[in-house]
């Protein structure tokens, strides 16, 4: 790495928030040269009862607090956000359904940490703004607790090795909270993948496309979030911040950080239509809001190329009006699986989808373990239709058990890797960018996901 480029980078990391520069940016080199113990295969000496620490109790963490004490011998013993009233509102959560008080952490940007020192949490559950998730798993693992993180783990390359770095000394997990690799289709398609019905695998496409234009100009006083947190990175960055969705189940489906391994991926952007012209319809042609400059295209696309000749194509556009998708493609020497809607083709009659009675047969056949156990109560928890219960289910299941768990710390660094390494292809004309292999070289021998149950 040559000066003009460190400094570039350098420049592109700390170009973000206040935040993300005080969570420690800048630190480009010094990954090269460390080894420890890996972490591939680790499982954690078994916790029969589980306690607890969520960190933010906006939207998303007042439904893990809603439904993580549903699941046997799990308690949440501690709460934290930067308002106060939040963690109140938390603290009714847990009292009318009957559960024990929590300790409250709030007040200052700083609170939480008091949270990861407490004696009285073995999980730290994180669901913050995404600047904040490396810093808070950090001080979680150093703390001697597991971590359990919203997607993205980190917002640049760098952070993603400091988490791997951290859970390696600290012998601790670091699991990141994609519950999108516990959906009903995407669990089936991993069934149906390693029951080897499409063969080898060759192809796999994922996406994040939800139109969330209202939602990132929302105020406050609307119902809005931290300050317009996500209209802000848009205004900061492009390429993909939110590759994870989209990119975690195909990388489970292809084995990717246990047989396989992301090689390098080009990006390109289209230039940002949507977010400025919502703005200006809702404040008016004069406001400032008019006057917005948006930096993130509304659609981006990565072509990812694996060390073992595969593909991922990777989309990200959540400013354009069109259906909600996730892609979910998965394609074989066999046949082909794909979602939104759910369709498969598999050899001889690969030339058109199964019609609906063979399809229905075909998921009646591979419904996923998990969701034919427990779906119904999955359903019932909540949380995208069930999904997010069952990632927290098999979660808890894998720490109470002493098991390695679905996604470690490599996944959670290589699958967000990509929100640094798409914005820097973008910015580079579409030009390669080598993925780091965070595993360094365990991919080759490490053992395969297994088909996951409980
Ligand atoms: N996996 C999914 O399906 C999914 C869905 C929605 C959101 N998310 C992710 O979850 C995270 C939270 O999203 P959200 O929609 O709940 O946002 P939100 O703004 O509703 O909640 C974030 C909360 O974090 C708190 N917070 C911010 N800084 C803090 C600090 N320093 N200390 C303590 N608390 C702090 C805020 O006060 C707020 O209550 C994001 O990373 C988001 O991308 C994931």
């Amino acid at each position: 790495m040559n000066r003009r480029t460190f400094l570039k980078q350098a420049a592109w990391a700390c170009g973000g928030t206040a935040a993300l520069a005080a969570s420690g940016c800048g630190t480009l080199s010094g990954q090269a040269g460390v080894r420890s113990s890996s972490m591939l295969g680790f499982s954690a000496e078994p916790l029969k009862k589980i306690r607890i620490g969520v960190i933010g109790v906006g939207a998303r963490g007042t439904g893990a607090v809603k439904r993580l004490p549903k699941i046997p011998n799990v308690t949440i013993t501690a709460l934290s956000d930067l308002r106060e009233e939040r963690v109140t509102l938390n603290q009714k959560i847990l009292k009318d359904n009957g559960l024990p008080e929590a300790k409250g952490y709030s007040g200052s940007p700083e609170a939480w940490r008091a949270l990861c020192e407490s004696s009285d949490v073995d999980l730290v559950y994180i669901c913050t703004p995404w600047w904040w998730h490396t810093p808070m798993s950090v001080m979680a693992m150093k703390c001697g607790k597991h971590a359990a993180t919203e997607i993205p783990a980190g917002v640049t390359v760098d952070e993603c090795w400091e988490l791997v770095e951290t859970s390696e000394k600290t012998r601790r997990h670091c699991m990141m909270l994609e519950n999108c690799c516990y959906g009903e289709n995407e669990l089936l398609m991993l069934n149906l993948c390693r029951q080897g019905v499409l063969g080898d695998l060759v192809h796999g496409e994922g996406a994040y496309i939800h139109e969330m234009r209202a939602s990132k100009w929302r105020e406050e006083q609307e119902g809005g979030r931290q300050g317009r947190w996500r209209l802000e990175w848009s205004r900061k960055h492009t390429g993909n911040p939110y590759p994870c969705h989209g990119l975690g189940p195909v990388c489970q489906y292809m084995n990717i950080n246990r047989g396989d391994s992301l090689e390098y991926l080009n990006s390109v952007s289209t230039d940002p239509f949507g977010l400025a012209p919502f703005g200006a319809a809702k404040y008016g042609p004069d406001s400032p809001e008019a006057r917005i400059k948006i930096k993130q295209g509304d659609m981006n696309t990565s072509i990812i190329r694996t060390r073992r000749g595969r593909t991922i194509m990777l989309q990200h556009d959540t400013t354009s009006p069109r259906p909600y998708s996730r892609l979910n493609l998965i394609s074989g020497t066999k046949g082909i699986a794909a979602d939104y809607p759910l369709r498969v083709a598999l050899e001889p009659d690969y030339h058109k989808w199964m019609d609906d009675n063979k399809l229905a047969e075909l998921v009646g056949q591979y419904r996923h373990p998990l969701w034919r156990e427990s779906g119904d109560k999955a359903k019932k928890a909540g949380g995208h239709g069930g999904m997010d219960f069952l990632m927290e289910l098999r979660l808890c299941h894998c720490l109470q058990h002493g098991l390695p768990l679905d996604m470690d710390v490599y996944d959670a660094a290589l699958w967000s890797s990509i929100v640094e390494l798409s914005e820097r292809s973008v910015l580079r004309r579409g030009a390669p960018m080598d993925i780091p292999d965070f595993t360094r070289g365990g991919w080759k021998t490490a053992e395969p996901l297994g088909i996951v149950t409980l």
